[in-house]
């Protein structure tokens, strides 16, 4: 019988774990695959034949940093921040390109993963040591919030590899409606979306044959194990992503192959699962131009200019004020 109660918990992904797991049904966010292990899974995934996105969003920052260059740059400088920055691999691109053309401005990586802010601090230390780099530690929702402080010159938000996707089409508005109120009227907001596209390409994307992404699902049990004492058997679930074409919704769960029970004792908890039981892992939603001017005039944005890929299979958008 469990004698903790939510507010008890000292961590926040204490309280989460909790709250999915206790639901009907089952759930774990997405957030929370990004521990040190997670962050070099992730890198791996970046690399794989299958995951297209991280080569095309590459592609067209590369071809086109210039018109970026032109698009971010402001007399008095510009604050270049960066939610949910990972290894900055693609950004990467326009740090070098923005500090070659001596465009006067500061970069703010964030994200909710320390591990992997020390490394990208440390990596662009050595690789563009006259880079000024500000990071910060956090989730999107609290920084969003500070957001408004960075007012004193011109704001960029970059929102890259189509973490849009990962929000749930609620949270996705609210979250572009807090960035917009965050903007002043010569702020811009940069975000790459995956496109809608034959669903075999998507599903292979979460589905690689060597099981890079499937180990990566599953390392939200093993973080689980080693944060919070429990004793999940990883191999006793099998990853399950799917793709639904109408709502352009990929969703990946992790479904357990047997009735089972586990223990999480720092949660005081015993978790049961029926056989074949789910648990709801991300969510990684497809847009096209129509649902993301939808969303961009929802949250009093327009879309300025975008940059695609010859065949529209990933495009980055640059959106303004209305
Ligand atoms: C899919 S990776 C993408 C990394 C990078 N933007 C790219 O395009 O390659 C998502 C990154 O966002 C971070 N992240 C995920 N959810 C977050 C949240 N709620 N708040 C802050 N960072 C978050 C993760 O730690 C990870 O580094």
């Amino acid at each position: 019988m469990n004698t903790i109660k939510p507010s008890e918990f000292t961590t926040q992904f204490a309280a989460d774990v909790f709250e999915g797991l206790t639901s009907h049904p089952k759930s774990l966010s997405s957030k929370y695959f990004y521990d040190k292990k997670g962050d070099e899974i992730f890198q791996e995934i970046m690399h794989l034949p299958e995951y297209y996105l991280t080569g095309k969003e590459f592609d067209i920052l590369q071809e086109n940093k210039s018109a970026l260059a032109e698009a971010f740059a402001s007399p008095s400088g510009f604050d270049l921040i960066e939610l949910g920055a990972g290894d900055g691999k693609k950004t990467k691109i326009l740090l070098k390109h923005f500090t070659e053309k001596k465009l006067d401005f500061t970069f703010v990586p964030v994200d909710i993963s320390h591990n992997v802010l020390q490394q990208l601090a440390s990596d662009l230390q050595k690789e563009i040591p006259e880079l000024k780099v500000t990071p910060r530690q956090g989730m999107y929702k609290k920084v969003l919030e500070q957001l408004a402080e960075y007012q004193t010159r011109k704001k960029v938000i970059l929102f890259l590899g189509s973490n849009i996707g990962n929000l749930p089409q609620e949270e996705a508005l609210n979250f572009l409606k807090k960035i917009s109120s965050s903007m002043a009227q010569d702020d811009l907001f940069f975000m790459g979306v995956d496109q809608k596209k034959n669903p075999e390409t998507i599903l292979a994307a979460y589905n690689d044959t060597q099981g890079v992404t499937a180990e990566f699902n599953r390392n939200l049990l093993r973080r689980i194990n080693r944060e919070l004492g429990a004793n999940f058997d990883p191999d006793a679930f099998i990853h399950w992503p799917f793709y639904d074409p109408e709502t352009g919704m990929a969703k990946s769960y992790l479904v357990s192959k047997k009735e089972q029970t586990v223990q999480i004792n720092s949660l005081n908890l015993e978790v049961h699962f029926a056989a074949w039981e789910s648990i709801h892992t991300e969510i990684s939603q497809k847009y096209d131009d129509t649902s993301i001017s939808w969303l961009a005039r929802e949250a009093g944005l327009s879309v300025s200019e975008s940059f695609s890929d010859t065949e529209n299979c990933f495009k980055n958008y640059i959106f303004k004020k209305l």
